[in-house]
Protein backbone atom coordinates (compact mmCIF):
# COMPACT_ATOMS: atom_id res chain seq x y z
CA UNK A 1 0.00 0.00 0.00
CA UNK A 2 1.75 3.49 -1.08
CA UNK A 3 1.91 6.04 1.71
CA UNK A 4 -0.04 9.74 0.71
CA UNK A 5 2.69 12.24 0.44
CA UNK A 6 2.28 13.79 3.74
CA UNK A 7 2.72 10.31 5.77
CA UNK A 8 5.53 9.89 3.88
CA UNK A 9 6.89 13.22 5.33
CA UNK A 10 6.06 12.74 8.65
CA UNK A 11 8.00 9.12 8.84
CA UNK A 12 10.63 10.84 7.04
CA UNK A 13 10.82 14.08 9.72
CA UNK A 14 10.63 10.86 12.66
CA UNK A 15 13.31 9.00 11.12
CA UNK A 16 15.85 11.67 10.66
CA UNK A 17 14.67 12.53 14.71
CA UNK A 18 15.48 8.91 15.33
CA UNK A 19 19.14 9.50 13.25
CA UNK A 20 19.37 12.48 15.82
CA UNK A 21 18.53 10.72 18.77
CA UNK A 22 21.93 8.12 18.00
CA UNK A 23 23.91 10.87 17.45
CA UNK A 24 22.66 13.28 20.66
CA UNK A 25 23.17 9.77 22.91
CA UNK A 26 26.60 8.93 21.74
CA UNK A 27 28.33 11.39 24.05
CA UNK A 28 27.07 12.44 27.61
CA UNK A 29 26.53 16.15 27.22
CA UNK A 30 24.10 15.67 24.25
CA UNK A 31 22.17 12.62 25.68
CA UNK A 32 19.49 14.26 26.95
CA UNK A 33 18.83 15.74 23.65
CA UNK A 34 19.09 12.73 22.19
CA UNK A 35 16.51 11.34 24.37
CA UNK A 36 14.09 14.24 23.57
CA UNK A 37 14.48 13.44 20.01
CA UNK A 38 14.18 9.75 20.58
CA UNK A 39 10.43 10.79 22.13
CA UNK A 40 9.60 13.22 19.40
CA UNK A 41 10.40 11.31 16.71
CA UNK A 42 8.50 8.29 18.17
CA UNK A 43 5.42 10.11 19.28
CA UNK A 44 5.31 11.82 15.45
CA UNK A 45 5.79 7.77 14.42
CA UNK A 46 2.95 7.10 16.47
CA UNK A 47 0.00 9.50 15.35
CA UNK A 48 1.27 9.29 11.65
CA UNK A 49 0.19 5.41 11.91
CA UNK A 50 -2.98 6.20 13.37
CA UNK A 51 -3.94 8.65 11.28
CA UNK A 52 -3.22 5.86 7.85
CA UNK A 53 -6.07 5.16 5.87
CA UNK A 54 -5.17 1.40 6.09
CA UNK A 55 -4.98 1.85 9.88
CA UNK A 56 -9.04 0.90 10.90
CA UNK A 57 -9.54 0.98 14.30
CA UNK A 58 -7.32 2.52 16.64
CA UNK A 59 -8.88 1.96 20.27
CA UNK A 60 -6.93 -1.46 20.74
CA UNK A 61 -3.75 -0.39 20.33
CA UNK A 62 -3.86 2.57 22.16
CA UNK A 63 -5.10 0.67 25.37
CA UNK A 64 -1.92 -1.15 24.10
CA UNK A 65 0.32 1.52 24.07
CA UNK A 66 -1.23 2.68 27.78
CA UNK A 67 -0.61 -0.49 29.23
CA UNK A 68 2.76 -1.10 28.12
CA UNK A 69 3.80 2.62 28.76
CA UNK A 70 2.47 2.45 32.30
CA UNK A 71 4.06 -0.79 32.90
CA UNK A 72 7.09 0.23 31.32
CA UNK A 73 7.69 3.54 32.90
CA UNK A 74 7.25 1.75 36.41
CA UNK A 75 9.96 -0.47 35.40
CA UNK A 76 12.00 1.95 34.39
CA UNK A 77 11.23 4.05 37.76
CA UNK A 78 11.91 0.86 39.87
CA UNK A 79 15.12 -0.58 38.01
CA UNK A 80 17.65 -0.51 39.75
CA UNK A 81 20.93 0.84 37.31
CA UNK A 82 22.90 -2.44 37.92
CA UNK A 83 19.97 -4.22 36.60
CA UNK A 84 19.90 -2.83 33.25
CA UNK A 85 21.33 -4.96 31.23
CA UNK A 86 19.32 -7.89 31.88
CA UNK A 87 16.07 -5.53 31.65
CA UNK A 88 17.08 -4.79 28.13
CA UNK A 89 17.61 -8.53 27.61
CA UNK A 90 13.53 -9.12 28.72
CA UNK A 91 12.75 -6.27 26.73
CA UNK A 92 14.50 -7.26 23.48
CA UNK A 93 13.06 -10.69 23.87
CA UNK A 94 9.54 -9.12 23.54
CA UNK A 95 10.47 -7.51 20.40
CA UNK A 96 11.17 -10.60 19.23
CA UNK A 97 8.14 -12.27 20.23
CA UNK A 98 6.30 -9.17 18.54
CA UNK A 99 8.01 -10.18 15.58
CA UNK A 100 6.72 -13.55 15.48
CA UNK A 101 3.37 -12.90 16.27
CA UNK A 102 3.15 -10.52 13.62
CA UNK A 103 4.28 -12.45 10.63
CA UNK A 104 2.14 -15.48 12.39
CA UNK A 105 -1.22 -13.04 12.04
CA UNK A 106 0.38 -11.92 8.30
CA UNK A 107 0.80 -15.67 7.22
CA UNK A 108 -3.12 -16.34 8.60
CA UNK A 109 -4.34 -12.87 7.34
CA UNK A 110 -2.47 -12.20 4.27
CA UNK A 111 -5.15 -9.82 2.42
CA UNK A 112 -5.17 -7.99 5.63
CA UNK A 113 -1.45 -7.18 4.80
CA UNK A 114 -2.14 -7.04 1.32
CA UNK A 115 0.46 -9.65 0.03
CA UNK A 116 -1.95 -11.98 -1.26
CA UNK A 117 -4.24 -14.62 -0.39
CA UNK A 118 -4.11 -18.12 2.20
CA UNK A 119 -1.92 -20.27 -0.20
CA UNK A 120 -0.66 -17.74 -2.85
CA UNK A 121 1.20 -15.52 -0.28
CA UNK A 122 3.55 -13.37 -2.63
CA UNK A 123 7.07 -15.08 -2.68
CA UNK A 124 9.07 -11.87 -1.43
CA UNK A 125 6.64 -11.71 1.17
CA UNK A 126 6.66 -15.44 2.40
CA UNK A 127 10.66 -15.01 2.56
CA UNK A 128 10.36 -11.53 4.86
CA UNK A 129 7.76 -13.06 6.77
CA UNK A 130 9.81 -16.61 6.87
CA UNK A 131 12.87 -14.56 8.50
CA UNK A 132 11.39 -12.02 10.65
CA UNK A 133 10.02 -15.27 12.48
CA UNK A 134 13.33 -16.84 12.49
CA UNK A 135 15.08 -13.86 13.93
CA UNK A 136 12.37 -13.07 16.07
CA UNK A 137 12.06 -16.52 17.85
CA UNK A 138 15.95 -16.66 18.00
CA UNK A 139 15.85 -12.70 19.68
CA UNK A 140 13.30 -14.09 22.17
CA UNK A 141 15.24 -17.54 23.65
CA UNK A 142 18.65 -16.16 23.44
CA UNK A 143 17.32 -12.72 25.14
CA UNK A 144 15.38 -15.24 27.95
CA UNK A 145 18.41 -17.29 28.55
CA UNK A 146 20.77 -13.79 28.71
CA UNK A 147 18.13 -12.52 31.12
CA UNK A 148 18.53 -15.40 32.81
CA UNK A 149 22.25 -15.23 32.89
CA UNK A 150 22.59 -11.82 33.93
CA UNK A 151 19.63 -11.78 36.66
CA UNK A 152 21.78 -15.06 38.45
CA UNK A 153 18.97 -17.96 37.44
CA UNK A 154 20.91 -19.34 35.63
CA UNK A 155 24.83 -19.90 35.70
CA UNK A 156 26.67 -17.45 34.40
CA UNK A 157 29.33 -19.93 32.88
CA UNK A 158 29.82 -21.09 29.74
CA UNK A 159 27.96 -23.87 29.17
CA UNK A 160 29.69 -25.55 26.21
CA UNK A 161 28.98 -29.31 25.39
CA UNK A 162 30.72 -31.72 22.58
CA UNK A 163 29.24 -31.04 19.08
CA UNK A 164 27.87 -27.93 19.80
CA UNK A 165 28.91 -25.92 17.30
CA UNK A 166 28.10 -29.10 14.80
CA UNK A 167 24.61 -28.45 16.53
CA UNK A 168 24.27 -24.92 15.73
CA UNK A 169 25.38 -25.46 12.17
CA UNK A 170 22.77 -28.18 11.84
CA UNK A 171 20.32 -25.85 13.38
CA UNK A 172 20.93 -23.23 11.25
CA UNK A 173 20.89 -25.28 8.09
CA UNK A 174 17.66 -26.78 8.41
CA UNK A 175 16.28 -23.08 9.19
CA UNK A 176 17.55 -22.73 5.50
CA UNK A 177 15.61 -25.72 3.95
CA UNK A 178 12.63 -24.96 6.13
CA UNK A 179 12.80 -21.14 4.57
CA UNK A 180 12.70 -23.03 1.17
CA UNK A 181 10.30 -25.27 1.70
CA UNK A 182 7.83 -22.66 3.05
CA UNK A 183 8.33 -20.50 -0.13
CA UNK A 184 7.75 -23.68 -2.02
CA UNK A 185 4.60 -24.98 -0.06
CA UNK A 186 3.22 -22.14 1.99
CA UNK A 187 2.19 -24.95 4.64
CA UNK A 188 0.89 -24.37 8.28
CA UNK A 189 3.73 -26.97 9.16
CA UNK A 190 6.65 -25.60 8.09
CA UNK A 191 6.29 -22.27 9.59
CA UNK A 192 5.49 -23.50 13.05
CA UNK A 193 9.11 -25.94 12.22
CA UNK A 194 10.82 -22.41 11.47
CA UNK A 195 9.75 -21.08 14.46
CA UNK A 196 10.39 -24.33 16.60
CA UNK A 197 13.87 -24.81 15.25
CA UNK A 198 14.86 -20.72 15.56
CA UNK A 199 13.77 -20.89 19.21
CA UNK A 200 16.09 -23.52 20.05
CA UNK A 201 18.75 -22.01 17.84
CA UNK A 202 18.37 -18.86 20.61
CA UNK A 203 19.15 -21.29 23.19
CA UNK A 204 21.82 -23.25 21.83
CA UNK A 205 23.77 -20.19 20.95
CA UNK A 206 23.30 -18.07 23.41
CA UNK A 207 23.77 -20.82 26.48
CA UNK A 208 27.36 -21.30 25.68
CA UNK A 209 28.41 -17.77 26.37
CA UNK A 210 29.26 -16.82 29.64
CA UNK A 211 30.89 -14.33 31.60
CA UNK A 212 32.83 -11.46 30.02
CA UNK A 213 31.26 -11.81 26.44
CA UNK A 214 27.58 -10.94 27.81
CA UNK A 215 27.71 -7.26 26.93
CA UNK A 216 28.99 -8.09 23.62
CA UNK A 217 25.66 -10.74 22.98
CA UNK A 218 23.01 -8.22 24.86
CA UNK A 219 24.24 -5.65 22.05
CA UNK A 220 24.01 -8.59 19.43
CA UNK A 221 20.19 -9.62 20.59
CA UNK A 222 19.52 -6.02 20.33
CA UNK A 223 20.70 -5.60 16.53
CA UNK A 224 18.87 -8.75 16.18
CA UNK A 225 15.59 -7.63 17.26
CA UNK A 226 16.54 -4.36 15.33
CA UNK A 227 16.37 -6.64 12.00
CA UNK A 228 13.44 -8.77 13.34
CA UNK A 229 12.01 -5.34 12.75
CA UNK A 230 12.95 -4.27 9.54
CA UNK A 231 12.36 -7.69 8.42
CA UNK A 232 8.73 -6.92 9.59
CA UNK A 233 8.99 -3.38 8.49
CA UNK A 234 8.57 -5.23 4.74
CA UNK A 235 6.11 -7.97 5.46
CA UNK A 236 3.54 -4.39 6.61
CA UNK A 237 5.03 -2.21 3.79
CA UNK A 238 5.51 0.22 6.78
CA UNK A 239 8.72 2.16 5.61
CA UNK A 240 9.24 4.00 9.15
CA UNK A 241 10.07 0.40 10.45
CA UNK A 242 12.13 -0.41 8.19
CA UNK A 243 14.31 2.78 8.69
CA UNK A 244 14.22 1.98 12.32
CA UNK A 245 14.77 -1.68 12.44
CA UNK A 246 17.57 -1.25 10.31
CA UNK A 247 18.76 1.86 12.50
CA UNK A 248 18.63 -0.39 15.43
CA UNK A 249 20.29 -3.40 13.99
CA UNK A 250 22.99 -1.19 12.74
CA UNK A 251 23.98 0.28 15.60
CA UNK A 252 23.58 -3.16 17.92
CA UNK A 253 25.83 -4.46 15.17
CA UNK A 254 28.09 -1.52 15.85
CA UNK A 255 28.04 -1.78 19.61
CA UNK A 256 28.78 -5.12 19.23
CA UNK A 257 32.08 -4.41 17.38
CA UNK A 258 33.13 -2.00 19.55
CA UNK A 259 33.08 -3.85 22.77
CA UNK A 260 34.72 -6.33 20.95
CA UNK A 261 37.59 -4.26 20.15
CA UNK A 262 37.11 -3.31 24.33
CA UNK A 263 38.23 -6.76 25.03
CA UNK A 264 40.16 -7.44 22.41
CA UNK A 265 38.19 -10.35 20.86
CA UNK A 266 36.67 -11.58 17.68
CA UNK A 267 33.34 -11.36 17.40
CA UNK A 268 32.91 -15.18 15.87
CA UNK A 269 34.96 -15.99 18.91
CA UNK A 270 32.22 -14.46 20.99
CA UNK A 271 29.86 -15.54 18.73
CA UNK A 272 31.19 -19.38 19.03
CA UNK A 273 31.35 -18.72 23.13
CA UNK A 274 33.36 -21.25 25.58
CA UNK A 275 34.79 -17.69 27.06
CA UNK A 276 35.30 -16.32 30.18
CA UNK A 277 34.46 -20.04 32.40
CA UNK A 278 37.89 -21.71 33.43
CA UNK A 279 37.25 -22.14 37.44
CA UNK A 280 39.27 -19.39 38.88
CA UNK A 281 42.63 -20.69 40.79
CA UNK A 282 42.54 -19.78 44.41
CA UNK A 283 43.69 -16.08 45.16
CA UNK A 284 46.28 -17.30 47.41
CA UNK A 285 47.87 -19.36 44.09
CA UNK A 286 47.55 -16.22 42.62
CA UNK A 287 49.51 -14.27 45.10
CA UNK A 288 51.78 -17.46 46.21
CA UNK A 289 53.53 -16.25 49.83
CA UNK A 290 53.10 -12.77 49.21
CA UNK A 291 51.52 -10.79 52.12
CA UNK A 292 48.62 -8.44 50.84
CA UNK A 293 48.84 -4.91 52.56
CA UNK A 294 45.55 -4.20 54.19
CA UNK A 295 44.92 -0.22 55.21
CA UNK A 296 42.18 2.14 56.44
CA UNK A 297 40.23 5.09 55.17
CA UNK A 298 43.26 7.14 57.29
CA UNK A 299 46.15 5.27 55.70
CA UNK A 300 44.20 6.22 52.34
CA UNK A 301 43.32 9.44 53.28
CA UNK A 302 46.58 10.24 54.26
CA UNK A 303 48.24 8.73 51.08
CA UNK A 304 45.79 10.73 48.73
CA UNK A 305 46.51 14.07 50.14
CA UNK A 306 49.86 14.24 49.74
CA UNK A 307 49.52 13.00 46.31
CA UNK A 308 49.73 15.24 43.48
CA UNK A 309 48.19 13.26 40.74
CA UNK A 310 44.86 10.84 41.10
CA UNK A 311 43.12 8.88 38.86
CA UNK A 312 40.14 7.12 39.90
CA UNK A 313 39.04 3.22 38.57
CA UNK A 314 35.59 3.11 38.57
CA UNK A 315 33.95 -0.58 38.43
CA UNK A 316 30.83 -2.89 39.17
CA UNK A 317 31.54 -2.42 42.91
CA UNK A 318 30.72 1.44 42.36
CA UNK A 319 27.02 1.05 40.76
CA UNK A 320 26.17 -2.07 43.76
CA UNK A 321 27.31 0.93 46.59
CA UNK A 322 25.77 3.27 44.97
CA UNK A 323 29.40 5.27 45.70
CA UNK A 324 29.19 7.86 43.11
CA UNK A 325 28.06 10.40 45.13
CA UNK A 326 30.52 10.15 47.90
CA UNK A 327 32.92 9.51 45.34
CA UNK A 328 32.89 12.73 43.89
CA UNK A 329 32.65 14.39 47.22
CA UNK A 330 35.97 13.04 48.05
CA UNK A 331 37.30 13.95 44.75
CA UNK A 332 36.52 17.98 45.72
CA UNK A 333 38.00 17.48 48.59
CA UNK A 334 41.61 16.71 46.67
CA UNK A 335 40.76 19.19 44.35
CA UNK A 336 40.47 21.71 46.94
CA UNK A 337 43.90 20.65 48.48
CA UNK A 338 45.48 20.98 45.18
CA UNK A 339 45.30 17.48 44.00
CA UNK A 340 44.88 16.68 40.64
CA UNK A 341 41.77 14.37 39.71
CA UNK A 342 41.14 12.45 37.00
CA UNK A 343 38.91 9.34 36.00
CA UNK A 344 39.41 6.85 33.96
CA UNK A 345 36.95 4.67 32.12
CA UNK A 346 37.24 1.03 30.57
CA UNK A 347 34.76 0.56 27.95
CA UNK A 348 33.73 -2.80 29.48
CA UNK A 349 33.51 -1.52 33.24
CA UNK A 350 30.37 -2.18 35.27
CA UNK A 351 27.59 -4.30 33.56
CA UNK A 352 26.66 -2.07 30.39
CA UNK A 353 28.14 0.54 28.12
CA UNK A 354 28.45 3.57 29.54
CA UNK A 355 27.54 2.40 32.95
CA UNK A 356 30.59 4.43 34.56
CA UNK A 357 29.82 7.58 32.47
CA UNK A 358 25.70 7.49 33.90
CA UNK A 359 26.64 7.24 37.54
CA UNK A 360 29.23 9.55 37.37
CA UNK A 361 27.21 12.19 35.28
CA UNK A 362 24.81 11.54 37.81
CA UNK A 363 26.91 12.52 40.45
CA UNK A 364 27.57 15.41 38.54
CA UNK A 365 31.25 14.91 37.84
CA UNK A 366 32.56 17.28 35.15
CA UNK A 367 32.78 15.43 31.63
CA UNK A 368 36.31 16.65 31.23
CA UNK A 369 37.69 15.07 34.32
CA UNK A 370 36.26 11.53 32.92
CA UNK A 371 38.52 10.10 30.38
CA UNK A 372 38.72 7.00 27.99
CA UNK A 373 41.08 4.20 28.56
CA UNK A 374 42.86 5.13 25.55
CA UNK A 375 43.39 8.30 26.46
CA UNK A 376 44.37 7.95 29.57
CA UNK A 377 45.93 4.50 29.72
CA UNK A 378 49.20 6.31 29.23
CA UNK A 379 49.27 8.45 32.49
CA UNK A 380 49.39 5.60 35.27
CA UNK A 381 53.35 5.87 34.57
CA UNK A 382 53.38 9.47 35.56
CA UNK A 383 50.39 9.23 38.40
CA UNK A 384 50.68 9.35 41.96
CA UNK A 385 48.07 7.06 42.99
CA UNK A 386 45.49 4.88 41.09
CA UNK A 387 42.03 4.56 43.30
CA UNK A 388 40.18 1.52 42.07
CA UNK A 389 36.90 1.77 43.76
CA UNK A 390 34.84 -1.48 42.73
CA UNK A 391 36.91 -2.71 39.77
CA UNK A 392 38.68 -5.83 39.12
CA UNK A 393 38.64 -7.61 35.46
CA UNK A 394 38.98 -4.35 34.03
CA UNK A 395 42.70 -3.82 35.79
CA UNK A 396 43.68 -7.54 35.62
CA UNK A 397 47.21 -7.68 34.43
CA UNK A 398 46.76 -11.61 33.68
CA UNK A 399 45.49 -10.09 30.78
CA UNK A 400 48.07 -9.28 29.35
CA UNK A 401 50.73 -12.08 30.66
CA UNK A 402 48.65 -14.95 31.00
CA UNK A 403 47.84 -16.38 27.59
CA UNK A 404 45.66 -19.56 29.47
CA UNK A 405 43.74 -16.86 31.11
CA UNK A 406 40.03 -16.44 30.10
CA UNK A 407 40.66 -12.30 29.92
CA UNK A 408 43.94 -12.74 27.79
CA UNK A 409 43.72 -9.79 25.08
CA UNK A 410 41.54 -7.57 26.65
CA UNK A 411 43.02 -4.23 27.36
CA UNK A 412 42.83 -2.70 30.75
CA UNK A 413 44.08 -0.08 32.54
CA UNK A 414 47.49 -0.02 33.60
CA UNK A 415 46.64 0.68 36.89
CA UNK A 416 49.97 -1.49 38.61
CA UNK A 417 52.17 1.55 36.71
CA UNK A 418 51.11 4.31 39.38
CA UNK A 419 52.77 4.93 42.48
CA UNK A 420 50.62 3.26 44.34
CA UNK A 421 47.40 1.53 44.06
CA UNK A 422 44.50 1.83 46.42
CA UNK A 423 41.90 -1.06 45.85
CA UNK A 424 38.54 -0.42 47.75
CA UNK A 425 36.59 -4.04 47.89
CA UNK A 426 35.13 -6.15 50.55
CA UNK A 427 37.23 -8.91 49.90
CA UNK A 428 40.28 -10.06 47.46
CA UNK A 429 37.52 -12.12 45.62
CA UNK A 430 37.50 -12.25 41.81
CA UNK A 431 34.93 -9.97 39.45
CA UNK A 432 32.80 -11.00 36.86
CA UNK A 433 35.18 -13.14 34.53
CA UNK A 434 36.00 -15.26 37.41
CA UNK A 435 39.92 -14.48 37.50
CA UNK A 436 41.95 -13.48 40.06
CA UNK A 437 43.77 -10.21 40.51
CA UNK A 438 47.78 -10.74 41.34
CA UNK A 439 47.90 -7.03 42.04
CA UNK A 440 46.04 -7.45 44.89
CA UNK A 441 49.51 -8.65 46.17
CA UNK A 442 52.04 -6.43 44.79
CA UNK A 443 54.54 -4.17 46.76
CA UNK A 444 52.53 -0.85 45.44
CA UNK A 445 49.01 -2.39 45.82
CA UNK A 446 46.97 -1.52 49.34
CA UNK A 447 43.74 -3.11 49.98
CA UNK A 448 40.87 -0.87 51.48
CA UNK A 449 38.50 -3.54 52.57
CA UNK A 450 35.22 -2.75 52.87
CA UNK A 451 31.80 -1.42 50.66
CA UNK A 452 32.91 1.20 48.46
CA UNK A 453 30.74 3.92 49.39
CA UNK A 454 30.91 3.35 53.16
CA UNK A 455 34.70 3.35 52.67
CA UNK A 456 34.39 6.84 50.21
CA UNK A 457 32.54 8.41 53.26
CA UNK A 458 35.34 7.46 55.71
CA UNK A 459 37.70 8.79 53.65
CA UNK A 460 36.09 12.00 53.32
CA UNK A 461 36.03 12.12 56.83
CA UNK A 462 39.84 11.37 57.28
CA UNK A 463 40.50 14.38 54.99
CA UNK A 464 38.45 16.66 56.66
P1 LIG B 1 34.22 -6.72 38.15
O1 LIG B 1 35.43 -7.29 37.54
O2 LIG B 1 32.96 -7.48 38.06
O3 LIG B 1 34.59 -6.41 39.66
C1 LIG B 1 33.73 -5.74 40.49
C2 LIG B 1 34.26 -5.84 41.90
O4 LIG B 1 33.45 -5.00 42.70
C3 LIG B 1 34.18 -7.22 42.47
O5 LIG B 1 35.43 -7.87 42.44
C4 LIG B 1 33.66 -7.00 43.91
O6 LIG B 1 34.65 -7.45 44.82
C5 LIG B 1 33.52 -5.50 44.01
N1 LIG B 1 32.30 -5.09 44.71
C6 LIG B 1 31.05 -5.59 44.59
N2 LIG B 1 30.21 -4.95 45.42
C7 LIG B 1 30.94 -4.03 46.06
C8 LIG B 1 30.65 -3.06 47.06
N3 LIG B 1 29.41 -2.90 47.57
N4 LIG B 1 31.66 -2.26 47.50
C9 LIG B 1 32.91 -2.41 47.02
N5 LIG B 1 33.25 -3.32 46.10
C10 LIG B 1 32.27 -4.12 45.63
O7 LIG B 1 33.87 -5.26 37.57
P2 LIG B 1 34.68 -4.37 36.55
O8 LIG B 1 36.12 -4.26 36.94
O9 LIG B 1 33.86 -3.15 36.42
O10 LIG B 1 34.67 -5.18 35.19
C11 LIG B 1 33.48 -5.41 34.50
C12 LIG B 1 33.34 -6.88 34.19
O11 LIG B 1 31.98 -7.14 33.86
C13 LIG B 1 34.18 -7.31 33.00
O12 LIG B 1 34.57 -8.64 33.13
C14 LIG B 1 33.17 -7.15 31.86
O13 LIG B 1 33.49 -7.91 30.71
C15 LIG B 1 31.90 -7.64 32.52
N6 LIG B 1 30.66 -7.13 31.95
C16 LIG B 1 30.63 -5.89 31.46
C17 LIG B 1 29.48 -5.40 30.91
C18 LIG B 1 29.52 -4.01 30.32
S1 LIG B 1 28.87 -3.71 28.91
N7 LIG B 1 30.13 -3.06 30.96
C19 LIG B 1 28.29 -6.17 30.92
C20 LIG B 1 28.34 -7.48 31.49
C21 LIG B 1 29.56 -7.93 32.00
P3 LIG B 1 34.21 -7.87 46.30
O14 LIG B 1 33.19 -8.92 46.17
O15 LIG B 1 35.49 -8.33 46.92
O16 LIG B 1 33.70 -6.63 46.97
Amino acid sequence: MALDPLSSLLYLVSGVCFIMALRGLSGPETARTGVLYGMGGMAIAIATTFALKSVDGVFLPIVGIMVGGSVGAIIAKKVEMTALPQLMAAFHSLVGLAAVFISLAAFYNPLAYGIGARGTIALNSLIEMGLGAAIGAITFTGSVVAFGKLQGLISGKPMTFAGQHLLNAALGGALLLLLLALCATEWDIVFFAIIAVALVLGITLIVPIGGADMPVIVSMLNSYSGWAAAGIGFTLQNPLLIIVGALVGASGAILSYIMCKGMNRSFLSVLLGGFGGDAATAAAAVGGDKPVKVGSADDAAFILKNASSVIIIPGYGMAVAQAQHALREMADVLKHEGVQVRYAIHPVAGRMPGHMNVLLAEANVPYDEVLELEDINRDFAQTDVAFVIGANDITNPAAKTDPKSPIYGMPILDVEKAKTVLFVKRSLGTGYAGVDNPLFFNDNTMMLLGDAKKMAEDIIKALE
